[in-house]
């Protein structure tokens, strides 16, 4: 067991991914702070894990206000005595493109991940400097905000913004020997089941049948389960020397993503005016454009379903 003795908290952790790092982090000896808007499902989350033989407790609230964080803190600190694990991962999704999406969808979305992130991993911070714990605190990403997606908006903003949040928290932790770090998770959820190009594979998971190794391997879609390996790790004393990385999982796939780098570098002296632009832009600009949105491979075709 690699986290007996530590105490975690999981935002949104009734069902989906969240539920499979509550289940594989109590799996590994921590007691786990289940949290959801979802009673029903929260109350099912600590039951099953104490079925396993763990330990949990939860506190049914929506992350995004200061009172929620403020709330899951105290409560891992009352009922187990300390916290060392916080993962932020609850979270909705409102899509729609740009030109039809309301306040509402972009505030709402915007108010759980990035708002329920910030105010989830400062009251975590604030508790581990006080009590000199080497902390870890785990944000989940997702691919739109690494690359930008169609008809995500809110959710590209949210999830772009927990990952510059997460570096700025390395820089801002380290000397207390906490860790940040964003997990990019892929997997087949409720969040998932309506992609028609996933659908092969949601049907495969819903049968309780191993996916089509397409997806595990070639896309990195697979189960929570399978995203709960790393949550464990990165939560773990192992994994004290990471920090301020965007790590992805899913299916059989592991991968480190870069941090945006200038792919190209020139210097002008006096600076760089329309008109010079207008004539060493293109080499400079033109040859250089960089890609955006997921990029998928075609589906085979026995893998191929009808849309909806
Ligand atoms: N499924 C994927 O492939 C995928 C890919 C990239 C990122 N993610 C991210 O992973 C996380 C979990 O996704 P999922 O697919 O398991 O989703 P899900 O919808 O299955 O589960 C999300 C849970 O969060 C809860 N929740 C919603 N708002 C909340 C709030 N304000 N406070 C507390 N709980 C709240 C929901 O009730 C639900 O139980 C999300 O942050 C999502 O953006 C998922």
């Amino acid at each position: 067991m690699m986290l007996e003795g530590k105490v975690a908290i999981v935002t949104g952790s009734g069902r989906g991914l969240g539920l499979a790092y509550a289940q594989e982090l109590a799996r590994q000896g921590a007691a786990v702070v289940v949290n959801d808007v979802d009673e029903q499902v929260a109350g099912d989350a600590v039951a099953a894990i104490e079925a396993a033989g763990g330990r949990a407790v939860a506190v049914v609230a929506p992350v995004g206000p200061t009172e929620t964080a403020e709330l899951l803190v105290q409560t891992a600190v009352d009922t187990y005595g300390r916290l060392d694990i916080l993962v932020t991962n609850a979270g909705v999704l409102r899509d729609t493109v740009l030109w039809k999406m309301s306040d509402d969808d972009f505030d709402l979305v915007v108010n759980v991940h990035l708002r329920g992130t910030f105010t989830c991993v400062r009251a975590a911070a604030r508790y581990m400097r006080e009590n000199q714990v080497a902390g870890r605190i785990i944000c989940i990403g997702s691919p739109t905000g690494q690359r930008g997606n169609f008809g995500q908006t809110n959710y590209a903003a949210a999830k772009a913004g927990i990952a510059g949040m997460v570096r700025t928290w390395a820089l801002e932790l380290k000397r207390a020997g906490i860790t940040a770090n964003t997990v990019i998770p892929v997997a087949a959820t409720a969040m998932t089941a309506t992609v028609p190009y996933f659908a092969a594979a949601v049907e495969a998971d819903a049968k309780g049948e191993a996916m089509p190794p397409f997806f595990r391997h070639d896309l990195g879609f697979g189960t929570s389960a399978d995203v709960a390996g790393l949550i464990a790790y990165l939560a773990s004393d192992a994994a004290a020397g990471i920090s301020g990385q965007a790590i992805g999982v899913g299916g059989d796939r592991l991968q480190v993503w870069s941090h945006p780098e200038p792919v190209v570098t020139e210097y002008r002296e006096g600076g760089w005016t329309a008109e010079a632009l207008a004539e060493q832009g293109p080499a400079i600009l033109a040859e250089n454009l960089q890609s955006v949105g997921e990029r998928f491979p075609p589906l085979p075709e026995e893998l191929q379903r009808p849309q909806a």
